[in-house]
């Protein structure tokens, strides 16, 4: 059975040849968060970047943005479609939970869709990363799937202890997802560090915290 890096390393490899695409939802909450917590040549962590939708958005509004991921044809397409734009980003291949970069050298991070397709342990180690890397005063842009997403397919994911689902067949073999519910977001984040808490359209959850 494949694992998550190799149902993400695939994924990728068929999305290399897409034009990546910034979904209004996302663009828009990028839109807020920048306009709020960033300014002119803000230095940004895009966690589990993917293709980059979100990073190129924030590099053509003038970040410097550093994207990671753990997918090499992710990060192989990120390098591309930057060069392509002529934008100016820096994209290195690494776990959400071991972020390669020292304290405090971000001004603020964003982690899209991403905490809720890794184990709760792993975002815990996430969320800690991205507040190591990040200034005392620097933001987190968090944003988690509706938890009734792929619904249909539960009957292809085995329920792992820590309640994450992991796809065993189907085409999402070897993803995981974890369905959190507002409170268990809360709890992850900590009450205390929730700045907003507000809901896509599609019903996605998008946070800031610090
Ligand atoms: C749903 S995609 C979101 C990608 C991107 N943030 C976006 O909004 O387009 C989830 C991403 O998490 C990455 N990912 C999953 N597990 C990871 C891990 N343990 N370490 C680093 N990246 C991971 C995948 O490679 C993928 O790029």
């Amino acid at each position: 059975m494949q694992n998550a890096y190799e149902y993400w390393e695939s994924h990728f490899k068929t999305a290399e040849t897409d034009p990546c695409y910034t979904s209004p939802e996302h663009a828009t909450c990028l839109e807020r968060f920048q306009k709020d917590y960033l300014h002119e040549r803000s230095r940004i962590l895009d966690l589990a970047c993917g293709s980059g939708r979100n990073a190129r958005y924030l590099a053509q509004q003038g970040g410097d943005v550093y994207g990671v991921d753990f997918t090499r044809a992710a990060i192989t397409a990120c390098v591309r479609s930057f060069q392509n734009q002529s934008l100016k980003g820096a994209f290195i291949q690494a776990g959400i939970d071991a972020i390669p970069f020292c304290n405090d050298h971000f001004d603020a991070a964003i982690c899209v869709a991403a905490l809720d397709h890794v184990t709760v342990d792993c975002a815990q180690k996430a969320l800690f990363e991205m507040r190591r890397v990040t200034t005392g005063k620097g933001m987190i842009l968090l944003t988690f799937d509706h938890p009734q997403t792929d619904d249909d397919k539960l009957e292809q994911a085995e329920v792992l202890q820590d309640g994450t689902l992991l796809f065993v067949r189907g085409e999402y073999q070897g993803m995981l997802f974890r369905r959190y519910q507002d409170s268990e977001i809360v709890q992850l984040v900590g009450k205390e560090d929730v700045i907003s808490f507000e809901y896509g359209k599609k019903g996605s959850r998008i946070i800031v915290c610090r």
